[in-house]
């Protein structure tokens, strides 16, 4: 019981301060410029007209900003947000009494788009075109279909999946931006500032250190400065150096490559029980025990984008670098 309590401290702690380093501005959001300079333009037409910003969806790998993306749009256009998720609208009454509560210009986001059910998703397609929704009151033969007339608002989704995405959802998007890994430059400028926030001291060096071994996401980046955060006030001094940072991400067993464990695991499964590749995704999942969807969500995109790995028709190979970079013959 007693565990139970100090877990959940800290779980609320963690939380809150991932919402004390999330940027609410755009000028205090780093990195997407493409992305930024758009929605900028986008949120000052849509003020000067006096209207909702349109639809706006958001795709690209996990971890590299949706939510703060779609909490940032909310402030710059002074609206309020309400924040679901796919799989957690489950009918399609739960969909209307969201839709039906909303005010003039408010912004439903909804993350996971790709994991709504067809019925939910049928909701959508009207209230996204002409802001309304026809919902059946009664049963039987005395079923009457009514329509509701819902406030002009912004539906802003996101999904690490476009493609699985129906087309008459993904039609009725005005604005669809894709997200980008981050640079190193740019996860060493946001760890100097959450550093900052958290009032704790970090040379740039130690930022950029930290960064390399971020997959390219604000969201591993952040989790790490955490982390060592804790290991340099325990362990050392409190103030991060780049020395701190090679012992604190030793201790988290990521190497100089910015690789955990599981890649590790990943790259050493597919040279050693199948000899290189090809080989299919259920198959590598099971033999290094991940889910089919965790594998290809967060691990697959940052190995093949970083070419340690390659997607063939045939299933899943080691690219050259992975045999560069590893000594495979001793793995
Ligand atoms: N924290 C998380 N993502 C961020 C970003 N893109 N810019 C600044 N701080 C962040």
């Amino acid at each position: 019981m007693e565990k139970r309590i100090i877990s959940s401290d800290l779980q609320l702690e963690d939380n809150e301060i991932e919402s004390s380093i999330r940027p609410l501005t755009l000028e205090e959001y780093i990195g997407q410029s493409a992305i930024k300079e758009n929605i900028k333009i986008f949120i000052e037409a849509a003020k000067v007209r006096g209207e909702a910003l349109d639809h706006v969806l958001l795709y690209g790998p996990p971890g590299l900003g949706k939510t703060t993306m779609a909490g940032v749009i909310a402030a710059e256009m002074g609206v309020k947000i309400k924040i679901t998720s796919g799989p957690a609208i489950e009918r399609p009454g739960d969909i209307a009494a969201i839709l039906n509560n909303l005010q003039h210009g408010d912004i439903l986001f909804i993350d996971e788009i790709h994991r709504m059910s067809r019925q939910v998703e049928e909701v959508l397609y009207s209230a996204m075109e002409d802001y309304c929704i026809d919902i059946v009151v009664g049963k039987g033969p005395a079923a009457k279909s009514i329509r509701l007339t819902l406030p002009k608002f912004t539906l802003i989704g996101a999904t690490t999946r476009a493609g699985m995405l129906s087309a008459p959802l993904r039609d009725r998007f005005g604005i669809i931006q894709r997200l980008e890994y981050y640079t190193k430059e740019e996860l060493g400028q946001i760890i100097s500032r959450a550093a900052g926030i958290l009032d704790t001291e970090i040379e740039s060096d130690a930022a950029l250190e930290i960064a390399k071994c971020s997959r390219g996401t604000p969201r591993v980046a952040n989790r790490l400065l955490k982390r060592v955060r804790d290991i340099a006030l325990i362990k050392y001094d409190r103030h991060i150096t780049e020395e701190v940072c090679f012992k604190a991400l030793e201790l988290l067993n990521i190497d100089r490559n910015g690789l955990d464990e599981i890649d590790r695991r990943i790259i050493e499964a597919i040279a050693l029980q199948f000899k290189g590749g090809p080989v299919g995704l259920d198959t590598l999942a099971a033999a290094i025990g991940e889910e089919r969807d965790t594998l290809e969500d967060v691990y697959e995109p940052y190995l093949i984008q970083q070419g340690y790995m390659q997607r063939t028709p045939r299933g899943r190979m080691l690219a050259p670098k992975a045999y560069e970079v590893f000594d495979l013959k001793s793995l």
